[in-house]
């Protein structure tokens, strides 16, 4: 497994069908991570949401899916990193004539831009919200202090812009990566595409935006 995994890690294609993969993958993740945070929304005081945080640190099974989680996120940024020296590289050469064989087009110049913002994102919201949290606190009342700060607000709306932007050209590219590319279907993938970034992007922005604004009113916010 671990030979096979490196090995097509080496090969030009190999890489890049294994970012598409591990970006469908995590494109999983953020719908069901979107869908609990929602629990946010559900009550006056966050208690929903509190208590499918603690469901989520109760289950034992949680170290062995955040292990999972951790590979997919490195593999994915690592291999993000190098296919763009790749492009990079091939761009100075010679050989490199169409923008399509190793160039940049829009599009894969805006999910760089997007997946820097989105890595600085994690860093910051993995230390606020999972290594902050020694599970004495309330979880949302955590979240609610966190963007209820100016700094935290900005730093989230930003984030979830990018994220928008970047899944919106994601999935899609990653479809085409692993073989659909077909006129019937292409149109709709690309809606799919469309879909998806605007539901999380919008979904995950609505958190930074309403407890900014609101209070976090929507779910108990004591402002
Ligand atoms: C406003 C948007 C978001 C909010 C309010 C939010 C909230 C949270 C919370 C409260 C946790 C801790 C869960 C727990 O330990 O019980 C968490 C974990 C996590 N979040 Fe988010 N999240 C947001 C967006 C995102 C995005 C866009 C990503 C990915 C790009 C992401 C990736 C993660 C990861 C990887 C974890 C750690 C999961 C684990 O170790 O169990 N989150 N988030």
């Amino acid at each position: 497994m671990l030979g096979w995994l490196i090995r097509t890690a080496s090969s030009s294609i190999g890489k890049k069908a294994l970012m598409a993969l591990t970006g469908l993958l995590l494109i999983g993740f953020l719908v069901v991570h979107l869908a609990g945070n929602l629990t946010f929304y559900m009550d006056g005081d966050g208690a929903a949401f509190d208590s499918y945080a603690e469901t989520l640190e109760s289950n034992p099974l949680l170290p062995l899916a955040e292990f999972g989680l951790l590979v997919l996120f490195v593999t994915h940024i690592v291999l993000a990193l190098r296919v763009t020296k790749q492009n990079r590289d091939a761009r100075k050469s010679r050989y490199a004539v169409r923008a399509t064989a190793g160039g940049s087009t829009a599009g894969s110049r805006s999910m760089v831009i997007t997946g820097i913002v989105l890595l600085v994102f994690l860093v910051v919201h993995i230390m606020d919200f999972r290594l902050q949290n020694d599970g004495t606190e309330s979880m949302a009342a955590l979240v609610r202090e966190e963007l209820s700060a100016p700094l935290g607000a900005g730093l989230y709306a930003v984030a979830m812009l990018a994220l928008g932007l970047h899944v919106s050209h994601a999935f899609k590219s990653a479809m085409q990566t692993l073989g659909c590319n077909h006129p019937k279907y292409t149109p709709l993938i690309e809606k799919v595409s469309l879909g998806l970034g605007i539901v999380l992007g919008l979904g995950f922005l609505s958190f930074p935006l309403v407890i900014f604004f609101l209070g976090g009113s929507a779910a108990g916010g004591q402002a």
